[in-house]
Order: C-alpha cells, then sequence, then structure tokens
C-alpha cells in the first residue's frame, strides 16, 4: 500500500493532508531520514514527528467500559470512543465495539477493525460465553437457576426462546450469570422475567479474557494469544 494511503487509513489526516507531512519532512525513519510519499517502507520503520506509527489494522482493544458511555458512534452524550484517542475515529478501517454494552453496564468491552473477527465473536453459531456480575432489587428466589438453563425461556416480544444460560447465585441478591447469546437487554430481561430488577451489571468475561485489573476507563491492545481466549469456555465456578 502506498505510504500516504496507509498513514491516512490510520485517521492521522486525509490524503491531501497527509502529502503535507511528507513535503514538510515530518515523517522518516527511525534514524530520522526524511521519507517520500514514493519509499516503500514497511508500518513499523515508519515515525511522524519522531513517533511511532498507531497500531495497524488487525487492532482488538480490551476495554474496561464505565457506566454513563454508549456503544455507539453518534448518539448525543458521552461514548466509548471519547475514551480512544480522538485520532482513531478515524481510521479506515473503521474500530467497532465488538456487540454493545448498555449506557448503564459497565466492564469488558471489546473493539476491533477486524470484521471477520468481530463477526466470529458475535455470531450466535460460535457460542462464545459471556459472563455477567448482576446486583439485584429483590432476593433470588431459588428458580432462576433453572428457568435460565431451561432453554424455553421465552423474552417479551421474541419469537425463539434464550439458549440455556448459567446461573452462579454469589449473595442473596447478587448473581453471576454466563450467556453465550448477545439479545437486546438480555440479562436485565431474564431477572425481570424471573420477577426481579437489575440494579448494577458488569460483565466480567468473554470466554475465558477478563479485565485482570484494568481500571474503569482505561483500555488496552490485546495480542493474539489473549484474543484466543476470547474462544475459550470460562472456567467452571
Ligand atoms: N445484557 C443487558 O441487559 N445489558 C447489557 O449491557 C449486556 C447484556
Amino acid at each position: 500500500m502506498k505510504l500516504v494511503r496507509l498513514i491516512a487509513n490510520l485517521g492521522y489526516g486525509n490524503r491531501k493532508e497527509v502529502t503535507r507531512l511528507f513535503r514538510e519532512g515530518r515523517v522518516t525513519d527511525p534514524a530520522g531520514e526524511v521519507l517520500y510519499a514514493d519509499d516503500r517502507a514497511v508500518h513499523a520503520e515508519i515515525r511522524i514527528d519522531g513517533e511511532p506509527l498507531d497500531p495497524p489494522t488487525g487492532l482488538v482493544l480490551l476495554m474496561h467500559k464505565p457506566t454513563g458511555y454508549t456503544c455507539s458512534r453518534k448518539d448525543a452524550g458521552r461514548l466509548v470512543y471519547d475514551l480512544l484517542p480522538p485520532r482513531w475515529r478515524r481510521r479506515d478501517p473503521a474500530l467497532s465495539t465488538v456487540g454493545r454494552l448498555d449506557r448503564d453496564t459497565s466492564g469488558l468491552l471489546l473493539l476491533t477493525d477486524d470484521g471477520a473477527l468481530l463477526h466470529r465473536i458475535i455470531s450466535p453459531r460460535a457460542n462464545v460465553a459471556k459472563v455477567y456480575e448482576a446486583t439485584l432489587a429483590r432476593d433470588l428466589h431459588g428458580g432462576e437457576g433453572e428457568l435460565f438453563e431451561s432453554g424455553t425461556l421465552m423474552l417479551e416480544s421474541e419469537t425463539t426462546p434464550l439458549a440455556p444460560a448459567h446461573l452462579q447465585v454469589l449473595e442473596p441478591r447478587r448473581a453471576r450469570l454466563t450467556v453465550t447469546e448477545g439479545r437486546y437487554h438480555q440479562v436485565r430481561r431474564m431477572f425481570a422475567a424471573a420477577g426481579n430488577h437489575v440494579e448494577t451489571l458488569e460483565r466480567v468475561a468473554i470466554g475465558r479474557l477478563t479485565l485482570d485489573g484494568l481500571a474503569s476507563g482505561a483500555w488496552r491492545a490485546l495480542a493474539a494469544e489473549e484474543v484466543a481466549r476470547v474462544f475459550e469456555p470460562p472456567p467452571l465456578p
């Protein structure tokens, strides 16, 4: 790929702006030698104003989503993209959230510019486990586990029952729920169907991947072997 396009696709500017970066001698190799738009150079060997380029495409980010942020590009209010460097919003291919968490849900969120990977994770056929911890308005009555595991629970206005989901009771009003689908407001609606109300909801794992101490609002790029953990079943309680 031509250098101007490679750099423009990373969000550093449109082609005209990136061409100007070359003319101003701001694009160099690691030794500070000026690169020209027609030069050949690999991603890792390019500097802009002395700084390494942003990560190449094929990026997978792990984010600890705080409550109050929306998984959307254009909603009013705070967006999860606001937590990333502003330039990253102009990347092509674009970074997208892998599924969504509600504005009032916190926890583990993945973002990627790899469309095939994204579909592999969210496809219902992939059976990827999403693990949530919920605090509830009322004590659990004891029948929820069987209801969620049954494979027959039908949520309002849906036409197919939910796949079996696994409930682990942590406290009378706290539970961990593992689901393999990603239906709209699924966890909140499941507890509502069981006569309860979710007060707080956090996603704690996807497959075997956890936040592992990542602070609220923070994010980091994942290595390929960390991404692979998404497809492993979470450890049994
Ligand atoms: N289920 C919900 O109800 N909300 C989320 O954000 C994720 C799963």
